[in-house]
């Protein structure tokens, strides 16, 4: 897909655009955290704000774990941490919180971003789901 997309836009301007666009009008909510340890969130999509009630100003700077609370699985968490630790991918279902205090089944995805080998950056893929 980067080489087609390369080649229809030529500069990575133009790609950085076509993402953006991508990633704003998606359905499904998107996250993205930093690098660092704790992942901290530097984006969140409009879709995500539909999702959660949280606005990106209300999360960035802060860590997914704000949409966690009591009935949130520690095992799927446990899950999450060994695939991050490890510089994986995981995909699961779990209890999370909307802004307002409501539970809600979260059924993500979370990818690693590499340049050279190195993590740059993770991104969630997220939606609502019935079943966990
Ligand atoms: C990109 C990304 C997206 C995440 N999205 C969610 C999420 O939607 N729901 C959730 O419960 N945890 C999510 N997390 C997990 C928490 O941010 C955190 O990594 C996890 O709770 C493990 O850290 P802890 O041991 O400090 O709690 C996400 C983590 C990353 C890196």
């Amino acid at each position: 897909m980067a080489a087609s997309i390369k080649q229809m836009l030529g500069s990575d301007d133009d790609s950085l655009e076509l993402l953006k666009v991508m990633a704003d009008n998606s359905f499904d909510s998107i996250l993205l955290t930093d690098a660092t340890k704790e992942g901290k969130i530097i984006y969140t999509n409009a879709a995500f704000k539909k999702l959660t009630g949280y606005s990106s100003e209300d999360v960035v700077g802060k860590t997914p774990r704000i949409l966690q609370g009591a009935a949130t699985d520690k095992l799927v968490i446990e899950r999450l941490r060994t695939a991050l630790a490890g510089g994986g991918k995981f995909e699961g279902r779990a209890i999370n919180y909307k802004k307002d205090g409501t539970p809600f089944i979260m059924h993500w995805r979370v990818l690693p971003i590499k340049r050279g080998g190195a993590i740059k950056a993770w991104i969630a893929i997220q939606r609502e789901t019935s079943n966990l």
